[in-house]
């Protein structure tokens, strides 16, 4: 028997969104579980050097706590994983691993648990909602959490703009840890601070959800993380405003960085280019994603 998860990567916060949007993207890991005699881990493509193939593997951790919770005993397996999400990039590789063994585990054992339950537990994995839901459920997503349960809604996005959004992705080649990039926030902010987050994010799903790209541009922006951030990440500042200058739309951190995100109409090589120029004169060469939206999320099968 063997299980094959796909899980896609996806970028959180979207500007103002910290903690409650994200979208899936059009950029996958695949793994397959066998049963084994005991557990192990190949990894093929990125991060198979910084993965560990031990039982302290994101994935293995993930499918064990899935059996703990449910009270089941977890046969041992071997995973192939061919992974296309880089890691510690602020493209949701860590959310993509958890969501791996928690499917992967929930097959193994005769699903025991929902999907609703599965993004209980990845959530609580991960510690916020906004990559797991849309990489469970596809497409943008905005997501609330009470009392440790999770409520995640898909965006339904009218069909009649049929130019899809195109999303470029700058990646520099250092790396930032989630923890690192949280460290920086403050734990207080002010109300005109809450409210310019707030009125923006609404419009942020509006604009993703009708296709309009200049609402987007005049919505995505934030002062709930990305002031704080932005310091982290040599030449993201510039990144974002060379997007903006070559023809993007709009640009934001991608999640906790550090790449960046830049939307625009059409794919246009001008606007990565210069986004990777600008990261290059900060002294770090970077990495180029030209993405879609994907709007279906993870996948699990059994074969
Ligand atoms: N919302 C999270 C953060 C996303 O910004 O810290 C991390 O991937």
């Amino acid at each position: 028997m063997h299980i094959t998860v796909r899980i896609p990567a996806t970028s959180a916060n979207l500007g103002p969104g910290f903690d409650s949007l994200g979208l899936a993207l059009d950029l996958w890991n695949e793994t397959i579980f066998t049963l084994a005699i005991e557990y192990s881990v190949q990894v093929h493509g990125e991060g198979r050097e910084r993965i560990s193939s031990g039982e302290n593997n994101l994935i293995i951790r993930s499918a064990q706590r899935l059996a703990e919770l449910v009270g089941k005993r977890l046969p041992p397996f071997h995973v192939d994983c061919v992974n296309h999400i880089p890691l510690s990039s602020g493209l949701g590789s860590s959310a993509a691993a958890k969501l791996t063994g928690l499917l992967g585990a929930n097959a193994l054992l005769g699903k025991p648990l929902s999907k609703k339950e599965i993004l209980d537990l990845a959530t609580e994995l991960e510690g916020h909602p906004d990559n797991v839901a849309p990489a469970l459920l596809g497409g943008l997503v905005a997501s609330m959490v009470q009392d440790g349960k999770v409520l995640a809604h898909k965006i339904h996005l009218e069909d009649n703009h049929d130019s899809p959004i195109h999303i470029t992705v700058v990646l520099p080649d250092f790396h930032l840890s989630t923890q690192q990039a949280r460290a920086a926030l403050p734990e207080h902010v002010t109300l005109k601070d809450a409210v310019h987050n707030i009125s923006r994010a609404v419009l942020v799903t509006e604009a993703f959800r009708t296709g309009n790209l200049e609402l987007l541009g005049k919505a995505m922006t934030d002062t709930l993380h990305q002031p704080y951030r932005l310091w982290l990440i040599p030449g993201g500042r510039e990144a974002m405003d060379a997007a903006k200058e070559a023809g993007a739309s709009a640009a934001a951190i991608s999640g906790a960085g550090p790449s960046i995100i830049a939307f625009s109409a059409k794919r246009e090589e001008a606007i990565s280019e210069a986004m990777a120029r600008v990261f290059e004169e900060a002294g770090h060469s970077a990495r180029i994603f030209h993405l879609k939206m994907s709007h279906h999320g993870a996948e699990a099968q059994i074969r």
